[in-house]
């Protein structure tokens, strides 16, 4: 059975030609253009060398041992990352619709020398994880590309056990000048995410700084 995708929330990446609103996943994700040209866009060093990846798993608390999803990996830029914050009694599940970044990802545990990362192939509506007693679920870069978005967070909370956080970074979608401004649907707010979050049955609990034009917030989930 297809599904659909809005394309529109895929043409600021320069990754689509810009046509009807939908069309099915499948020709999206399979027959469309190849997660391998998605790859240069996702790995160009200016977008690289804005992300502050380092930064970014330094300040999320993620301990020894932790099961952590990275949803919406792309080509896996943050999972190595996060595979080594949790250490090897860790597991790093990272997410995508797109089965073409799934081998990426796993090259690039491969490359960073870790045996922790575990790649899974999500729905547009539920990112369909093996387990259910995740520590902490990120999203980095990937809200905004969502279009069910109070329904996928919540069908991610299902995931995620007692005390458990869910790390969103994001575009400021109310700034002047923020990506993708001449597509309302791909703007996002931080007021919206804690809506989304708070229905999901989680709480803002931190928010750092890091970011000019991104938001990097921590909500934990509510006993
Ligand atoms: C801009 S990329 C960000 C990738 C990665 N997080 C990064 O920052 O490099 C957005 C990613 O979200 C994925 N994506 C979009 N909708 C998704 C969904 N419903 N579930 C999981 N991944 C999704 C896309 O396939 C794409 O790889």
């Amino acid at each position: 059975m297809l599904r659909s995708v809005n394309l529109r929330l895929l043409a600021p990446l320069g990754l689509l030609a810009l046509s009807a609103p939908m069309v099915p996943v499948a020709a999206l994700q399979i027959g469309g253009r190849p997660a391998e040209e998605w790859a240069v866009v996702l790995e160009s060093g200016r977008r690289l060398g804005s992300l502050e990846i380092d930064a970014v798993v330094s300040r999320m608390g993620i301990r020894p041992g932790d099961v952590v999803a990275d949803v919406g990996a792309g080509t896996g830029v943050f999972s190595v990352s996060l595979a080594r914050a949790t250490g090897p009694t860790g597991t790093v599940l990272a997410v995508e619709v797109d089965a073409g970044f799934l081998p990426m990802i796993a090259q690039k545990g491969v490359d960073g020398g870790v045996e922790n990362i575990q790649t899974v192939l999500g729905e547009f509506t539920d990112p369909k994880l093996p387990r259910r007693d995740l520590d902490v679920a990120f999203f980095h870069d990937v809200i905004h590309h969502i279009e069910g978005r109070q329904a996928y967070l919540q069908a991610t909370a299902q995931y995620l056990g007692p005390g458990s956080r869910v790390v969103v970074v994001d575009y400021h979608g109310d700034r002047p000048g923020a990506p993708h401004s001449g597509q309302p649907e791909m703007l996002i707010t931080l007021r919206q995410v804690r809506e989304w979050m708070s229905v999901a049955g989680f709480d803002l609990t931190q928010e750092f700084d890091l970011f000019d034009d991104k938001f990097f917030v921590v909500f934990t989930k509510r006993d």
